[in-house]
């Protein structure tokens, strides 16, 4: 009995000593100190031995079980420490080495005007109102102004859907369901993108983005548009730009206006790009249609207000000479990432 406890003391004591793990130290406790390990085993059959025998034999036992524990104990710590100092192999990283650089995205071209113009709007008091792609008749055309069979429609065509419904043609959509919220008065624009249907060429395309601005309130007149638009147009181009208004046709305006702005390449002076006019078509505008006004309940006597409908794909176009509007939903990354 006593020679198979030095035996499964000595085999114990290598076996700690070669163990370089604290998972294996747990493994060698449990199979020779735990309820069912080897030296438990050798205590339990004690009852079987004389008095004399279990005494010394008890005795030995209990020693050998305080030294593999001591062991055990120590050799834990020892591979704790061996961690540590170990770290500066186990941790250690090449500073100098190439990284995975990780591709940063960037807002669309025409996302990140558009966010350029909320906060023009914004700082000058305006809201940001949104509304849906999917609009009805009424809202796109009836209560601008146009009628069923009015020939402005022709001007607009696009893609109706089979729930009677369509595609809007422009943003001007959300004029009507901003009035039909909001009592005057009020001042708000509203981004979006709106389609038609074109045959597409370099300056056609059937999807492209628009912002809408309105301001309806007592007094409102083509003063507080151009002033407006003059803020906005210096803003965006940092810069003063010279503006001029030209009569222009649009059923929910009245008067209605072309608006132009000083050709920003030869400063007015006349070039290829302004067709040597020294002015550049920007956006129209006008005096918000009294029908339009009427139709949302809005006491005309009272109220009056402004429009205007800015294209952003040729806001972004001219910022940076880009000569083809297809390239925007063309998904082509060399062109986004320039941006
Ligand atoms: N909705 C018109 C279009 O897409 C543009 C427009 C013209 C908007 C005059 C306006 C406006 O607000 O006053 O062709």
């Amino acid at each position: 009995m006593k020679d198979k406890l030095n035996t499964l003391k000595q085999e114990a004591i290598e076996k700690i000593n070669s163990s370089n793990s604290k998972d294996e130290l747990n493994l060698i406790r449990i199979n020779y100190l735990g309820k069912k390990g080897d030296l438990t085993a050798i205590l339990k059959t004690l009852g079987s031995c004389t008095p004399e025998e279990r005494a010394e034999i008890g005795k030995l036992a209990n020693i050998t079980k305080q030294e593999l524990e001591g062991l055990i104990e120590e050799k834990n710590k020892a591979l704790d420490k061996a961690v540590f100092d170990n770290l500066k192999e186990t941790e250690w990283i090449d500073i100098t080495a190439p990284s995975n650089k990780v591709k940063v995205g960037n807002a669309h071209s025409i996302t990140q005007i558009q966010y350029e113009l909320e906060d023009i709007f914004k700082s000058m008091g305006f809201s940001i109102f949104e509304g849906p792609e999917m609009e009805d008749d009424y809202h796109n055309f009836e209560a601008l102004n146009i009628p069923k069979d009015h020939p402005a429609r022709d001007m607009q065509d696009t893609f109706w859907l089979d729930n009677g419904n369509l595609l809007r043609t422009h943003t001007s959509s959300v004029q009507v369901r901003t009035m039909e919220k909001i009592k005057p008065p009020l001042q708000g624009i509203s981004p979006g993108r709106v389609f038609r249907y074109e045959a597409t060429d370099a300056s056609h395309e059937n999807t492209f983005y628009q912002v809408e601005g309105l301001m309806v309130g007592k007094d409102i007149s083509v003063a507080n548009l151009i002033y407006v638009m003059k803020v906005l147009l210096k803003e965006i181009f940092k810069r003063d730009v010279k503006i001029r208004l030209r009569p222009g046709f649009f059923p929910f305006v009245e008067p209605g206006f072309e608006l132009d702005i000083n050709c920003l390449i030869c400063n007015g002076k006349g070039c290829s790009v302004c067709k040597h006019s020294g002015w550049v078509e920007l956006l129209p505008c006008g005096l918000i249609h009294p029908n339009v006004l009427k139709m949302q309940s809005i006491d005309t006597e009272k109220y009056s207000g402004f429009a205007f409908g800015l294209g952003l794909n040729r806001l972004v176009m001219m910022r940076y000479g880009i000569d083809d509007i297809r390239h925007f939903m063309a998904g082509d990354i060399r062109f986004l990432e320039q941006f």
